[in-house]
């Protein structure tokens, strides 16, 4: 079940007109293509991607974003003393472009506090398991696929889930599912589930803001008005 998108006393309230985006990645970047393809399409109406961060300067998906003329940030490790700095530097940019939804596709860092206060619940992620299984600290990329070819595992998939403090924990808000091949290989397996997550995350997106949308509108509805 999704839980609640509140207004928590860290998030500002929603400027009008579509839903903002904000994208964090760290490389290929083809997550936050598929997203930007369904916003193009008409699939995810009402929303644009505000600004796409990286913190590698190099990253493919960054020089995708700018060839289709959207604004883009680079936040370094190395220019930070600490996480915590380097988060609220995050944090700052993403409120100045008025992120409504931080949608985490291929970001390789943790999220620390100052991220997860200002988008409390407002903080997506894709995963290429199928959650709570192969999931956690350290399972990322290809280790994923081998540790379920390894398992002998039939099927696996993708997962979505709300961002929390507890690394790929928080809410799943949707699966898609595929088949493990007799013959697969990790490389084979990780492609047949990123082609799912390329259909998993916008399809998720979607719903989670309809059903930001229908909570605030229902929420204007019923408001007493005070005079
Ligand atoms: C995807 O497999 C996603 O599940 C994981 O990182 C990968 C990112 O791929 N979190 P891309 O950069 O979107 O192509």
């Amino acid at each position: 079940m999704i839980p609640p998108m509140t207004s928590p006393a860290s998030a500002s309230k929603r400027q009008s007109g579509p839903f903002r985006l904000g994208v964090l990645l760290s490389g290929r970047g083809s997550n936050f293509l598929a997203i930007q393809e369904a916003i193009e399409s008409g699939q995810l109406p009402n929303t644009r991607i505000s600004v796409v961060i990286s913190n590698h300067a190099e990253a493919l998906g960054l020089q995708t974003a700018q060839e289709k003329a959207i604004p883009t940030a680079i936040f370094e490790k190395a220019d930070y003393e600490s996480r915590t700095a380097l988060d609220e530097g995050i944090a700052d940019c993403l409120k100045a472009h008025q992120v409504d939804l931080v949608v985490l596709a291929g970001y390789d860092r943790i999220i620390s506090a100052p991220i997860l206060a200002a988008f409390e619940q407002r903080i997506l992620n894709i995963h290429p398991s199928l959650l709570p299984a192969y999931g956690g600290k350290g399972m990322v990329g290809l280790k994923v696929h081998q540790a379920v070819l390894a398992n002998g595992e039939r099927e696996s998939g993708c997962s979505v889930h709300l961002v929390t403090a507890q690394v790929d924990e928080g809410p799943i808000l949707g699966q898609s599912r595929v088949p493990v091949l007799a013959d697969d290989t990790p490389e084979r397996l990780a492609a047949r589930v990123l082609a799912e997550e390329h259909r998993l995350y916008p399809s998720v997106i979607g719903q989670y803001l309809q059903n930001h949308l229908n909570r605030e509108e229902n929420q204007e509805a019923h408001d007493p008005v005070l005079q």
